[in-house]
């Protein structure tokens, strides 16, 4: 308690030089207890630089990702119940699957820092360089009455807003989402999402997976991606604190999965259409093999994108079902 409150503090503070007085005064410890702290996080792995003239300062960034980190201080009430962190397995979707029978496993979050055999949409590649991404897949166990208001579509629609709201709230950055849920700044793919059902034995569970470019340089990516995906880091173009956004995921989803629980779907509807840049545009979408050509009219929490076709009628596009026809 007293690490994450020196953490947050100089967090919020980062990169400027502040006295143990300064720290005292705004965290209510007191000095013994601030240099406790600052000893615990620095033999954790975050930077904090020491002067006896100027104070502490936090220059940010845990190198590697681990359990104990993102767990600290971590105020959710369901997702990130548990957390795990593989350096490196073959994709942290299989894993959730593992637990998924698991009925204490609701909630439970794995990160990687590299898989061998990451899985992207409709059966893509999700490829990584070790210790540049967030690599997340998050298990939801639904019991029968969560069944009724939870479903694919709706999870697909929350995971897109709560990457886009963790993003944005740490780094400022002015992101947009394309449906039905890649993370975009300036028309380049920042993270993706996906969302997969499996059955277990006592109810229906999901695993939403995220992936989220971090650290990347011009370098990491791959050529047939290179001019189609960007990082947080070239954008705000400095080292960033994985730490510092796996745990505002983990909120995010947190609070916006249990307004959808409690029926505050409008909510995240309005959210995901000011994130939005779709509707009114007109689009070919291809479900099941058809094409359908129209203008996009709205998005609906269970059902997915709406269509006015050109050729008269409404329809709905799941993502499971549907994508974006390629030019
Ligand atoms: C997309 O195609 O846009 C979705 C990509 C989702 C990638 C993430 S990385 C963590 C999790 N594990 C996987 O194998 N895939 C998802």
């Amino acid at each position: 308690m007293m690490t994450s409150k020196v953490l947050d503090y100089l967090r919020e503070r980062a990169d400027k030089w502040i006295t143990i007085e300064a720290i005292a005064c705004g965290t209510g410890l007191v000095s013994g207890d601030i240099i406790n702290a600052i000893d615990k996080l620095s033999q954790q792995g975050y930077m904090i630089d020491n002067s006896p003239s100027y104070g502490f300062r936090f220059s940010g960034v845990a190198g590697a990702l681990n359990a104990d980190l993102i767990e600290q201080g971590l105020l959710t009430k369901r997702v990130g119940s548990g957390v795990i962190v593989f350096d490196n397995t073959d994709s942290t979707n299989n894993i959730a699957k593992y637990y998924a029978d698991d009925p204490d496993a609701d909630g439970l979050a794995i990160f990687a820092e590299h898989q061998n055999a990451g899985k992207g949409r409709q059966d893509r590649n999700w490829c990584d360089i070790h210790g540049k991404s967030i690599l997340c897949s998050i298990l939801l166990r639904l019991p029968p009455d969560q069944q009724q208001v939870i479903n694919g579509q709706s999870l697909s629609l929350l995971a897109g807003v709560a990457v886009a709201d963790a993003v944005r709230f740490c780094f400022d950055i002015d992101v947009r989402i394309k449906w039905p849920n890649d993370v975009m700044v300036n028309g380049k793919k920042l993270a993706g999402v996906m969302v997969q059902s499996v059955s277990c034995d006592d109810c229906l569970a999901y695993i939403i997976g995220i992936g989220i470019n971090c650290q990347q340089g011009d370098d990491d990516f791959d050529d047939e991606v290179r001019d189609i995906a960007v990082s947080i880091r070239q954008l705000i173009k400095k080292n960033i604190d994985r730490v510092n956004l796996a745990q505002e995921l983990l909120c995010s989803l947190d609070i916006w999965l249990g307004d959808i629980v409690d029926g505050r779907t409008e909510k995240l509807h309005n959210r995901w259409l000011s994130y939005c840049d779709d509707i009114n545009r007109r689009m070919t979408l291809v479900c099941d093999g058809h094409e359908f050509t129209g203008r996009i009219i709205d998005v609906s929490v269970s059902d997915g994108l709406i269509m006015q076709l050109d050729t008269g009628g409404v329809k709905a596009f799941n993502p499971d079902h549907s994508s974006v026809k390629k030019d």
